[in-house]
Order: C-alpha cells, then sequence, then structure tokens
C-alpha cells in the first residue's frame, strides 16, 4: 500500500527538510519566482511545504495562498515566517488541505506545484481530481505550472535497487551531523509507482546517533500520458520544458516542466 500523502507526517524530517543540500539547493527557485512576477497577481502555491519556493516569492511582493496537508511541513513554515526579517505574514496564507480536493471561492492566474507533490498521487483517481479541483480555480487565461523528473525506466526495472548514500554525510547550520540513505523498497510495475525508503542518520552534539525512516511512494508519468490526464480535466499544455533554464523538453532531458492552461 502506498502513502497517499508522500509520508511528511513527522516532525523531525519537517525539521530537517530545509537542511538538506538536496532540497536547499534545488535550482527551480527563480524560475518560479520570475513566473510570480510575470503574471504578479496571488499565487496559489500547492503541496507548499515548509515554504521553500512560497517565501521568496513573497519577498518580491506578490501575495502567495500556500496549501499542503501536512500539519508538520505546515508548522515548519509557520516557525519559519516568525524569524523571518520582515514580517510577511500578512502576505503569506497558509492552509492546510488536500490538494485533491480542495475549494477556495477564488480563481487564480497563477497555481504551481513545484518539487513533484504530483507524483505522490499514485491512483489515476487522485490525479484527476487534483487536475480537475485545479482546474476550478484558474482563471480563463491563467498558468498551472508544475515539475516532475524525467523518469529513468531502470529504476522501475529494478526491483531490488540497492542502498545509495544520496546525501553524504554533512554538518548542518545546527552543528549536528546527517547523513541519508536512499532504496526503492517495492516497484510496481504494472501502475508504474516506486516505494522509497530514506534513512536519516543524525548524530546529535553529544555523540548519540538517531535514525529515523520516511518511506515515500513515486508515480512514474510518460509526458503521453500527462497530456491525457491535463485532456481529461479541462486543461491543455501550452510549453513543456526539459529544466530549468526553460529549455525544450528533451528524451534526457533532467526534468519535466508543463506550463499548461484551460482548454
Ligand atoms: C517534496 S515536498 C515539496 C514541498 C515544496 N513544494 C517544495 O518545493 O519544497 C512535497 C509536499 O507535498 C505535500 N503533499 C503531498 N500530498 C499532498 C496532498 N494530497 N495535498 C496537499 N499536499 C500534499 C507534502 O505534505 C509535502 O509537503
Amino acid at each position: 500500500m502506498y502513502e497517499k500523502y508522500g509520508d511528511y507526517s513527522d516532525e523531525t524530517f519537517s525539521e530537517l527538510y530545509d537542511y538538506l543540500p538536496i532540497y536547499s539547493q534545488r535550482d527551480d527557485i527563480s524560475f518560479y519566482v520570475e513566473w510570480a512576477n510575470r503574471i504578479n497577481r496571488d499565487v496559489l502555491e500547492l503541496g507548499c511545504g515548509t515554504g521553500r519556493v512560497s517565501i521568496p516569492i513573497v519577498y518580491t511582493g506578490v501575495n502567495v495562498i500556500a496549501l499542503d496537508y501536512s500539519m508538520p511541513m505546515l508548522k515548519k513554515l509557520e516557525s519559519k515566517l516568525e524569524q523571518e526579517e520582515w514580517d510577511i505574514s500578512d502576505r503569506l496564507s497558509v492552509i492546510r488541505g488536500d490538494m485533491t480536493n480542495f475549494r477556495l471561492n477564488k480563481k487564480f492566474s497563477l497555481i504551481i506545484l513545484p518539487f513533484r507533490p504530483f507524483q505522490h498521487l499514485i491512483s489515476v483517481d487522485d490525479q484527476l481530481n487534483c487536475l480537475k479541483s485545479v482546474r476550478d480555480h484558474l482563471t480563463q487565461d491563467g498558468y498551472f505550472i508544475f515539475d516532475l523528473f524525467n523518469p529513468n525506466p531502470d529504476r522501475l526495472l529494478t526491483p531490488a535497487f540497492g542502498s545509495v548514500v544520496d546525501v553524504p554525510r554533512f554538518e548542518m547550520a545546527d552543528g549536528r551531523m546527517l547523513t541519508r540513505t536512499s532504496r526503492v523498497l517495492t516497484s510496481h510495475w504494472k501502475e508504474k509507482w516506486n516505494e522509497y525508503e530514506f534513512l536519516y542518520e543524525i548524530e546529535e552534539l553529544n555523540g548519540k546517533i538517531k535514525k529515523i525512516t520516511q518511506k515515500t511512494s513515486m508515480r512514474y508519468f510518460s509526458v503521453e500520458e500527462l497530456e491525457l490526464l491535463l485532456d481529461m480535466a479541462g486543461l491543455k499544455i501550452i510549453e513543456l520544458y526539459g529544466d530549468f533554464d526553460s529549455s525544450p523538453y528533451e528524451q534526457n532531458s533532467p526534468e519535466e516542466i508543463y506550463i499548461t492552461g484551460l482548454k
């Protein structure tokens, strides 16, 4: 069985999220900030997590409505807001909600879903419900922008993919040391999703080792499948990029970045 919301239920993990270089050094922020500035109207961010993308958008003067299902991730976002140099809390509204079923009584010219939360939606029902909820909140000329990884089929076809240290030991800002190992726990070729396990080993300041695991499920999508899902939900692809420099999508691109709108 898969984790419907990607398993962001552990408070320790939401504390670690912003420390991890593979998340904090992702080069997608300026891409989303530029889109927010180009549209220059309130932005709805789905699956906002700890505000990694919403906070930089707000700092450029655009208001954000940030929605996520995970209480620990939202708690972390709120504690970050309290620590910000400027009081930006009146420009960032935080909502706990499910992106497969939300109703905000407002339409947006820009809805974003950064860093792959759509891939946590394993069932076609959840995927379509998410896209239909987006459609119902998009203005006629609005954009819905989201990114997925360009799937490596080897990882789906090799059930016993070994453990890899994907975050080598490093010192976090608070002095603790962190190492992360990841592995594919189960592969589901028929439904095209993998269950991943991340093992976080934290060396506390007193030398004690704390270990936590997170299991998360990721669906693999082909571009053709996404095109059909979007079409069924009343949306269409306007542009498809392969990286955050807005280069066109190609077979070996690292990302699939969908710029979509109403049909
Ligand atoms: C990889 S994190 C991305 C967070 C943020 N967008 C970023 O770029 O750092 C995925 C986020 O999606 C959220 N999420 C997963 N399923 C969700 C759902 N059905 N509704 C709302 N949020 C969801 C998780 O709680 C988590 O915060």
